[in-house]
């Protein structure tokens, strides 16, 4: 089959980890006979140094084209001034919104072989494997009134956290619907102990969990569950919250898994059901890493894991994403370590060869 892809490569490792995804997804094309046709454009940093704004025109044309987006990172220190007129992330979250990209899945899986890589106790994290299912387009992160004024008295600023009916049924759903394919137990994450927009979000949870007798549905709020996720997370399989708790808990939750190097993610513009192809964005969940930036050294295995959830969601080639994903495994299993998860008696590898090495499993 042949599938058109985006491939926004971005800032600081954007580029390295972008590059061996692609080699993975190649090997897999060679090997279960398909095609990818690669569109290369600009995002971020490297879009506002280029053209003077993070989402060229071009680009943007160009991914409602394709088939998916493939992202490595955005953002960086040379951006980073608070006063900038432009900012390298304004470019993701203005994909995010215009494509319709509302749902954004964080699976956070513990690799038995990478127990000894984290911070955590084994017996803690033994068998964690849980996913986020993040709202991604509305929320604290695009509400308005948003702007930063003066007054006689000071500054002030202002961010709007509101929430419809519509946005908060439709990521439920997708929660419902990824615990149906799982151990089917939903926790709604929310603060409806203070906050309205939570309030609605829990009865549009208790509403829609109607349509699902066959799944278990629990409210916890945020506060709880950033504690729970550390004392005992394998307690977790799926959790659905909305835009800012989740990207404040997906990075928490991440440390579960040793390195954020290894957690990919996907952003959806539909509720994914088996037999239905739906357009994403796929990206590490780490960003642009500038320290580590052009010297071969950051783990590329996020965004593999990405490109294999991209062939699962937005291809539907099931098979193809197994076949990835058991490479990584195997070579870590091998013994096979970026810097990020080294560990004593492993075997060092750069960005280049960790990309190699999955890429050689999977043949082609
Ligand atoms: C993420 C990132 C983004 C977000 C930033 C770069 C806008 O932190 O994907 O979690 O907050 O959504
Ligand atoms: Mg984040």
């Amino acid at each position: 089959m042949l599938f058109s892809l985006a491939v926004l490569a971005g800032d600081g490792v954007g580029p390295e980890v972008t590059n061996e995804a692609i080699k993975v997804l190649l090997a897999v094309g060679r090997r279960f006979g398909h095609t990818f046709n690669l569109r290369y454009g600009l995002v971020g940093g490297v879009a506002i140094d280029g053209t003077g704004t993070a989402l060229p025109q071009d680009t943007f044309k160009m991914c409602q084209e394709c088939d998916a987006i493939l992202l490595g990172a955005v953002g960086g220190p040379k951006w980073d001034d608070p006063k900038a007129k432009v900012r390298p992330e304004d470019g993701l979250l203005t994909l995010r919104k215009k494509l319709g990209l509302f749902a954004n899945l964080r699976p956070v899986k513990v690799f038995p072989m990478l127990v000894d890589s984290t911070n955590l106790k084994p017996q803690v994290i033994d068998g964690v494997d849980f996913i986020f299912v993040r709202e991604l387009t509305g929320g604290l992160y695009f509400g308005r009134p948003k702007k930063q004024w003066r007054t006689s008295r000071g500054r002030r600023a202002i961010d709007t956290l509101a929430y419809s009916e519509q946005e908060i049924e439709r990521i439920i759903r997708v929660g419902f619907e990824l615990a149906r394919t799982r151990r089917k137990k939903l926790v709604s994450v929310d603060k409806a102990n203070v906050l309205e927009s939570s309030r609605l979000w829990r009865q549009v949870a208790t509403e829609v969990s109607e349509d699902y007798p066959d799944v278990e549905l629990e409210h916890m709020l945020v506060d709880a569950c950033a504690m729970r996720l550390i004392q005992n997370p394998t307690y977790f399989d799926v959790l659905v919250i909305c835009n800012m708790f989740g990207d404040i808990l997906t990075d928490e939750a991440s440390m579960l898994a040793g390195s954020m190097g290894m957690l990919p993610s996907a952003s959806l513009a539909g509720v994914p059901q088996e037999g239905v192809n739906i357009f994403g964005l796929y990206e590490p969940i780490h960003g642009s890493a500038p320290r580590r930036a052009g010297l071969n050294m950051a783990n590329p295995m996020a965004t593999i894991l990405s490109a294999a959830m991209m062939l699962r969601y937005s291809f539907g080639l099931i098979k193809e994403a197994q076949t990835i994903e058991a490479a990584v495994e195997e070579v870590l299993n091998e013994g096979y370590r970026t810097y990020d998860i080294m560990n004593e008696g492993k075997v060092k590898v750069g960005t280049k060869e960790m990309g190699d090495l999955i890429a050689g499993k999977v043949g082609g």
